[in-house]
């Protein structure tokens, strides 16, 4: 086996990129397809997971990073901006130090997990944090583009969803065909629009023979979709989802209405369920946004909404390291012990 190269070289053809395109990557994608034994059993389903929180920042947003990076290149770009809730700040300002680019990144103050902030700093991009929400930092990103010599590089950029749509095609090269139901995160909508285009890219050009359903979890607290309209004052513990008006609101609708699927949502407190399930039960650490899907696969099974026997696929978004706060407040704290054997067994209650 060849090593994986990046998602543009291997999907170059399905991809707008050319050979005056240089290509800043640091080979995201080609992430496992994971089979998840114990949410297949209590679901019905054969149930397999798409960890993007193994690409290179930790989180599917490299996918959409390394095209909008590298067109951004292509076309003499110095300086990208974008606003963020965390993951897509880490990974344009790690593709920006590829491509030698100054990257600045507008956050809401205090409602971004620790480890995301840490990779927007270690990468040295311009972090302002605003006095105000994720919808507010978009707004203001996408005015300073307008005005300045910026880049905009959040999935209303197209060439973003662009890049993440490549998930759907290594799914459907893993499986043989797509599957029957596609779970995933809702924030901003730019993931489930671009799974969506992707799924029936293949179709339409018969490499799969059909389109999964696509089933869109929102945290309860942040459910614009659910509620039919934008929410002004989003909260949830999944800061990473904390969206009142998602800028991709009609291509998600889209993908809902045409796959024949739904946007639904999902309490903090089924999320934190599906989160522990999934560290202590599938091996899969993620962080509590990526939950939503699961949490999400359990509730329309349990409705009906999923038969028993489907092919369903969650996509879990990003890496559990990145907010390890929920997992070290969930659990007891470590026992100290001196160098000794028999009190170390003690302790391990194997004495
Ligand atoms: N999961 C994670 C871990 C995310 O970081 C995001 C979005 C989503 C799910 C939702 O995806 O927005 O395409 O519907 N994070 C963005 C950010 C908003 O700034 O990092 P979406």
């Amino acid at each position: 086996a060849r090593a994986w190269r990046g998602l543009i070289e291997e999907y170059r053809d399905r991809l707008p990129v050319s050979d005056r395109t240089p290509v800043i990557t640091l080979r995201e994608g080609g992430t496992p397809l994971l089979p998840a034994p114990r949410i297949s059993q209590l679901t019905g389903c054969e149930v397999h997971l798409k960890v993007e929180g193994a690409n290179p920042t930790g989180s599917f947003k490299d996918r959409g990073m390394t095209v909008a990076i590298s067109k951004a290149a292509e076309e003499g770009a110095k300086a990208v901006i974008c606003a963020s809730t965390g993951n897509t700040s880490a990974s344009a300002a790690a593709y920006a130090v590829r491509a030698g680019m100054t990257c600045a990144v507008l956050v809401p103050q205090g409602k971004i997990a620790m480890g995301k902030l840490a990779q927007a700093l270690v990468h040295g991009a311009r972090l302002l944090q605003v006095d105000g929400n994720f919808d507010d930092c978009l707004e203001l990103a996408r005015k300073l583009a307008v005005d300045y010599p910026v880049a905009l590089v959040n999935s209303v950029n197209p060439y973003r969803l662009q890049g993440q749509k490549t998930a759907a095609f290594e799914i459907v090269d893993a499986l043989g065909d797509a599957p029957d139901v596609h779970c995933l995160p809702v924030g901003n909508a730019g993931n489930i629009s671009a799974y969506w285009m992707g799924y029936k890219e293949y179709a339409a050009d018969g490499v799969a023979s059909r389109t999964p359903r696509m089933l869109g979890f929102q945290a309860s607290g942040a459910a614009p979709f659910v509620r039919g309209e934008p929410v002004p004052k989003p909260s949830t513990i999944a800061t990473a989802i904390r969206i009142g008006n998602p800028a991709s609101w009609d291509l998600a609708i889209a993908a809902r209405d045409e796959s024949g699927g739904a946007i639904d949502a999902v309490t903090d407190r089924q999320i934190l369920a599906a989160y522990r399930l999934l560290a202590r039960e599938e091996g899969v650490f993620v962080e509590p946004a990526s939950a939503a899907s699961v949490a999400g696969v359990l509730q329309a099974a349990e409705q009906g909404v999923v038969p028993r026997g489907s092919r369903v696929v969650c996509t879990v978004t990003g890496n559990g390291l990145k907010d390890p706060d929920w997992a070290i407040s969930g659990a007891p704290a470590p026992t100290t012990v001196k160098v000794d054997a028999h009190a170390a067994a003690s302790a391990l209650g194997l004495a």
